[in-house]
C-alpha cells in the first residue's frame, strides 16, 4: 500500500476541505491510502486569528495532529496551508521550523544532513486563500523550505481547463490547488475540488512509482 499523508493548517475550514479533495484523488488510485492530519494550532496566535476570522476548527476536530515524523513515515505527502500575507500561515511556518528530527548530524564537526529517507520523496503543496491575492508565493514559500530535504515537487501543471480557462479562474493554479473563501458561492467550488483531486492523484502516482523504485 502506498501511504500518503495529507497535512494541513486551517482556521476557517477551507484548506481542510481542499485537503479532503486531495485525499479523494489519492484514494482514487489503486493501492494508495491517504491519512489526513491537522498541523497543530499555536496557542498564542491561533485564538486571535480564530476570533477575527471565525473558528471552524470543530469541523475537523476529529483529525489527529500532525508531527514532523509524518513527513518521514510515508511514501509521499501533501502540505496545505492557509495563506497569510502571501505566505504560509504562522502554524505551518512553526511546523516546518521544528523539522530538526528530519536532519541528523553525521559527526559533531560536520554540517547537518537531511534524513536520506526524504531524498526524492514526492510532495505537493496547496493553499486556502481569502480573496486569492498572492497564493502563489505562499506555495513557493513552502517549496523553498521543503527543498532543503531534497524532495521531488509534484505540480498541478496546465493540464486542466479548470486551471487554464480564464473564464473559470478561481483558486488553484499550475503550482497547486487553492480556494478563495471570500468570494460568493460555496467554497471550495466544484472546479477547485476537481483541481485538488487531480493534484492528489498526481502525487499518489509519483509516490507509488517512487516506492517501487526504492524496492528494486
Ligand atoms: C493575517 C491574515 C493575512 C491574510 N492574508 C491573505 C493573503 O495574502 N491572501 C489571501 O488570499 N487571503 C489572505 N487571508 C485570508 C485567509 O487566507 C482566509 O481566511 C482563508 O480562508 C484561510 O484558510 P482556512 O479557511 O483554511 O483557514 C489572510 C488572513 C489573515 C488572518
Amino acid at each position: 500500500m502506498t501511504r500518503i499523508n495529507v497535512l494541513f493548517h486551517s482556521v476557517t475550514g477551507h484548506t481542510f476541505k481542499l485537503a479532503e479533495a486531495i485525499a479523494e484523488g489519492v484514494t482514487g488510485l489503486a493501492g494508495c491510502a491517504a491519512v489526513l492530519k491537522q498541523i497543530p494550532e499555536l496557542p498564542g496566535i491561533g485564538p486571535v486569528t480564530m476570533a477575527a476570522l471565525g473558528d471552524r476548527k470543530g469541523d475537523f476536530a476529529h483529525l489527529p495532529e500532525a508531527t514532523t515524523d509524518d513527513m518521514l513515515d510515508c511514501d509521499g505527502f501533501a502540505l496545505g496551508t492557509a495563506v497569510y500575507w502571501g505566505n504560509m500561515s504562522y502554524a505551518t511556518k512553526y511546523f516546518l521550523d521544528t523539522t530538526a528530527n528530519l536532519y541528523r548530524l553525521a559527526a559533531p564537526d560536520q554540517p547537518a544532513q537531511p534524513n536520506p529517507g526524504m531524498f526524492g520523496k514526492p510532495v505537493t503543496v496547496f493553499t486556502g486563500g481569502g480573496n486569492g491575492l498572492a497564493s502563489e508565493p505562499a506555495i513557493l514559500s513552502v517549496w523553498t523550505a521543503l527543498s532543503f530535504f531534497g524532495v521531488t515537487i509534484v505540480t498541478v501543471g496546465a493540464r486542466l481547463p479548470e486551471v487554464t480557462d480564464p473564464k473559470r479562474h478561481g483558486g488553484g493554479n499550475t503550482l497547486g490547488a487553492g480556494t478563495f473563501s471570500r468570494t460568493p458561492g460555496t467554497r471550495p467550488s466544484a472546479d477547485e475540488r476537481a483541481i485538488a483531486r487531480v493534484q492528489g492523484r498526481a502525487l499518489a502516482e509519483a509516490a507509488r512509482a517512487w516506492k517501487e523504485r526504492r524496492r528494486d
